[in-house]
């Protein structure tokens, strides 16, 4: 097949095109080499690099509609994965990340009504943003939606999601794809217009169309230029660099990491299953890590000291906890063993070993980080409710730098005492 993959030198996009090459399609790729995600000289980024010679590529915005209708001309099957990916990002660069990922898909849209003879599937990158705060379990009222985390109690250190009903703690659960969709961020609110204005098209126009809704992708080949999204490049960065980590609220927010090879597995299969309509499927590996735990996983698969320190920053925007329920994806597309995090990581940390980017991104991170403060949606907590921390910690401390309060996990943690940070 020849299948179109815009968006397609990105990090999971270049992966599946040369698994696609390899067996036996004709892919090939629309892309504006972004210099967000792939610097200045895109010439240089290894995605560019890895595609260059094996894998065409148009250069061309997915929101110019000669480039997206030069493209289509060609497709038997598509793959639509542009977008701007920051979640602090999207919240002051908002008009950006609606003309990008809202009006993009409006292009693309347009676009496969005069194509609609020749085109066999549409799959579109969503992603787990769009459910919010996501599902969990109260004690009394069972399954509950929380509600966005407000401001006010996040700057009070009441990191934790409450249920709506009752104000309790909640333990968190995994996301099925026919829980409400509510998103908080603009990212998140950008991802769903995209996945339904495509969706909905293709429905329209007859089109088999899957929609994934990616949880954390990390993996070979991620951006380590992109500074604003992609915690694993930004950590790794400034692990190499000998500084140390900042994670944000308690360290106990947590996120479901998926390796980009499985992500490349679902792809794959989705261009080919047999389907006579649209579906919308999670992706993710459907364990949860805390970003604390994820710090000492990465310096073990790095081989080097890490070393965090738990600020109390929060963004705005930002969600506490994330997990996918992959049981539809399995019975849909079939099952499939996912890679486990200490493996994804060394596999990660293998690949950064070639790659020579170290302290770019760390500096570009403390701009970042500036920018989102000057806007206003970087803040600080003035107290933590656990009843204490660690404040310092990673495989790479030094006792001296420890300062010793008890630990108390997100389970754990509901109104207790004041403690505060450093
Ligand atoms: C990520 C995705 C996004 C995807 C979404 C699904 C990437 C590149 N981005 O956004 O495309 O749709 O997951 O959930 O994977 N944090 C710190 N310290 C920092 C920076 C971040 O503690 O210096 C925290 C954040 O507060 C957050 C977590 O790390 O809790 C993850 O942040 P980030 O990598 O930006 O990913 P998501 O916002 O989850």
């Amino acid at each position: 097949m020849k299948v179109l993959i815009v968006g397609g030198a990105g990090f999971a996009g270049s992966r599946t095109a040369l698994r696609l090459l390899s067996e036996g399609h004709e892919p090939f790729v629309l892309d504006c080499l972004d210099p967000q995600v792939h610097g200045e000289h895109p010439a240089t980024s290894s995605n560019v690099l890895s595609l260059s010679g094996a894998v065409e590529i148009l250069r061309g915005d997915s929101r110019d509609p000669d480039a997206v209708e030069r493209s289509l001309k060609r497709a038997e099957a598509v793959f639509y994965l542009p977008a701007a990916t920051g979640t602090g990002q999207s919240m002051y660069q908002v008009e950006r990340y609606c003309d990008v990922n809202v009006r993009g898909s409006g292009v693309f849209a347009e676009a496969l009504s005069r194509h609609r003879a020749a085109l066999g599937r549409v799959i579109v990158s969503s992603s787990r943003a769009v459910y919010w705060e996501g599902a969990a379990t109260c004690r009394e009222h069972g399954r509950v939606f929380p509600t966005a985390r407000q401001a006010a109690d996040l700057t009070a250190g009441r990191f934790e999601t409450t249920c709506p009903l009752c104000g309790q703690g909640v333990t968190p659960e995994a996301s099925r794809e026919t829980d409400p969709e509510k998103p908080d961020s603009i990212y998140g609110i950008t991802k769903l217009a995209q996945e339904q204005i495509i969706a909905r098209t293709a429905q329209n126009l007859e089109i088999p169309c899957v929609v994934f809704r990616y949880q954390n992708v990390y993996g070979p080949g991620q951006s380590l230029k992109n500074p604003y999204t992609g915690i694993l490049a930004i950590f790794s960065q400034l692990a190499r660099a000998g500084r140390e980590i900042n994670l944000f609220e308690d360290g106990l927010s947590t996120r479901d990491f998926v390796y980009v090879d499985d992500v490349v597995e679902y792809n794959v299969r989705a261009l080919t299953a047999p389907l006579d309509a649209g579906v919308t499927l999670n992706v993710g590996s459907g364990e949860r890590i805390s970003l604390e735990r994820l710090v000492d996983f990465l310096g073990n698969a790095m081989g080097i000291a890490t070393r965090y320190f738990v600020s109390g920053q929060f963004r705005l925007g930002d969600i506490r906890h994330a997990t996918a329920d992959v049981s539809i994806l399995r019975a849909t597309l079939g099952p499939h063993e996912f890679c486990s995090i200490s493996d994804g990581l060394l596999g990660f940390a293998q690949w950064l070993t070639g790659e020579q980017d170290a302290g770019t991104v760390a500096q570009r991170f403390d701009r970042s980080l500036d920018e989102m403060r000057e806007a206003g949606l970087l803040r600080q907590a003035t107290a933590l409710s656990s009843a204490g921390r660690f404040l310092r910690g990673g495989n790479g401390w030094s006792p001296g730098a420890w300062l010793l309060v008890p630990v108390t996990r997100a389970s754990e943690q509901r109104d207790g005492g004041q403690s505060l940070l450093r």
